[in-house]
């Protein structure tokens, strides 16, 4: 089931000019093209999705190859991001893709909603900003956990977090 994709749609977003958009990337070269080798969509919409999204993160990344600490650190992304769902969209979608190019492979975790969308996303993605009262550690804490981390976020639309982490 191996499609193609562009290995980021973040640049032609970028270009079109008004989208609230955020990017960083780690080790990062000119990748080309990624390869979606396998996807799966989870639903979240309750407390309980939440926890099966984040115990499917972890097996996924473990079935994959990831060792040590990296699918505790990837499920704790997803955590947070499902959290950020839950909590700001209400409903939403965590997609896991498993990726290659030339040079390495590893795994997408998107966080995908029609929620209210954020006004501005690089202050969201400082450590401590909140506007729900929360420790707002959630997504610069992804950002920390996994490689990269693009946003794409449009208010009154909703919000796209692609992040990435590669297997060393
Ligand atoms: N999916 C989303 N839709 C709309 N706004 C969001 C979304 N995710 C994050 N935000 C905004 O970005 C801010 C920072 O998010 P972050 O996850 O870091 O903090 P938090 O969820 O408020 O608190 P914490 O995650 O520490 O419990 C949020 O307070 C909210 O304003
Ligand atoms: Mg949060």
């Amino acid at each position: 089931m191996a499609s193609r994709a562009r290995d980021s749609t973040f640049e032609e977003v970028r270009a079109s000019g008004w989208d609230e958009v955020w990017q960083r990337r780690e080790r990062s070269e000119a990748i080309g093209m990624l390869r979606i080798v396998q996807e799966v969509r989870v639903t979240i919409a309750s407390q309980g999705d939440i926890i099966s999204a984040r115990h499917r993160g972890r097996l996924i990344a473990e079935e994959s190859g990831f060792r040590f600490s990296e699918p505790t650190l990837i499920a704790a992304a997803v955590s947070e991001l499902a959290r950020n769902i839950l909590r700001f969209a209400t409903q939403g979608e965590i997609i896991f893709r498993l990726v290659e190019n030339e040079l390495k492979h590893g795994m997408e975790v998107i966080a995908v909603d029609g929620g209210p969308g954020i006004p501005d996303v690089s202050r969201a993605m400082q450590a401590g900003y909140s506007t729900s009262g929360g420790l707002g550690l959630g997504l610069s804490g992804v950002s920390r956990l996994m490689d990269e981390v693009e946003i794409v976020s449009r208010v009154g639309t909703g919000t796209t977090v692609t992040s990435r982490k590669w297997m060393r």
